[in-house]
């Protein structure tokens, strides 16, 4: 794909001209395992969808990706994550302490991108925040026992829906594209971001861990009230299925995955949470349809859905 070739090559050239020291050192590990690059090719996508050139918004897009590894390096810490892009994550290569700091580096490096432009800046501010909002909201939610899914919509709107979104309207304000066209942009990267994470919790679920690069099963472990999650709680007590809660009373640890993936097929939760992925799936493509723009412009953009429909990792 050409818009990800471009990505690429920037990207590459700024993780070569990092220092080596180890502040530096693990940004470049995670930065160079083998990822999908969505967001920064959502950013130039959306720059040539309004007219604007992707040699315009190349930092940028490093800027967005930057950002998004910044979350996992801590997000790998929060979930106890042995395992990102098939390697080990960065607190189990190196440590907790270099995992923060690096981290906390690699969020000063985007804003030092983002912070170039200040209409691109304000964009940035304002959903950076709100992803750190979501990620709260997802611990949280970890030690109740209760939660809706509603609940759960927002919770993941915040996470990681948002950040699709911000990369899509960051495109499209170095575009210089209209406010209206920026906020449909928005919307639409909010529609795919929310189908993607429902879509990233059923891989953690049920995809194969030497495809996906993570441990497999890891959200059940820890009892993360994921949309499976949810529906198999409510579907356990409609039928007076009582396996799962007596996994979530045993210590992390000792919780069998295997038992609480047969307990959500069996329920046919599985099955439902895919016919959910496939309405958000079509709402990403509604909203597309929404801009007033000619469709062979937009067709990158459905291209990258369509890929992100038969995604396996
Ligand atoms: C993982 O993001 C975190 C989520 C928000 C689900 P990606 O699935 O985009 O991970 P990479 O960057 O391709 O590894
Ligand atoms: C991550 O959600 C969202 C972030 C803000 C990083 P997950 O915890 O589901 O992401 P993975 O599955 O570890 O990539
Ligand atoms: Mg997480
Ligand atoms: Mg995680
Ligand atoms: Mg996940």
């Amino acid at each position: 794909m050409r818009e990800r070739d471009l990505v690429d090559a920037h990207l590459s050239a700024w993780i070569a001209a990092l220092p080596s020291s180890t502040l530096y050192a693990p940004m470049a590990y995670l930065l160079g395992l083998p990822a999908k690059r969505v967001r920064p090719v959502l950013t130039v996508m959306s720059c040539e969808l309004f007219g604007g050139a992707a040699t315009n918004v190349l930092d940028e897009a490093v800027g967005i990706e930057l950002f998004h590894n910044f979350t996992l390096m801590h997000d790998d810490i929060m979930d106890a994550s042995p395992l990102r892009r098939g390697q080990p994550t960065v607190h189990a290569k190196w440590d907790v302490n270099t995992a923060i700091l690096s981290g906390d580096a690699m969020l000063v490096k985007a804003y030092q991108i983002m912070g170039s432009d200040p209409l691109v800046l304000s964009t940035f501010n304002r959903y950076a925040l709100e992803v750190c909002e979501g990620q709260q909201r997802d611990m949280e939610f970890e030690e109740r026992t209760s939660v809706t899914l509603a609940e759960y919509k927002e919770m993941i709107r915040s996470k990681t829906a948002v950040l699709l979104g911000c990369a899509l309207r960051i495109g499209a304000c170095k575009a210089k594209a209209s406010e209206a066209d920026q906020e449909r942009i928005g919307a639409f990267g909010e529609d795919l971001g929310l189908a993607f994470q429902l879509r990233d919790d059923l891989l953690d679920a049920f995809g194969d861990s030497t495809v996906t690069g993570k441990q497999q099963g890891g959200d059940l472990r820890n009892g993360k009230k994921t949309w499976l999650m949810i529906r198999a709680l409510e579907r356990s007590a409609e039928v007076g299925d009582e396996r799962l809660l007596a996994e979530l009373g045993k210590p992390v640890d000792r919780r069998e995955v295997p038992l609480m993936l047969q307990v959500l097929r069996e329920l046919g939760v599985q099955q439902e949470a895919e016919e959910e992925v496939n309405r958000l799936e079509s709402s990403a493509f509604a909203a597309l349809d929404a801009i007033a723009i000619s469709d062979v412009r937009k067709e990158p953009l459905r291209a990258l859905v369509r890929a992100l429909q038969q995604r396996s990792r």
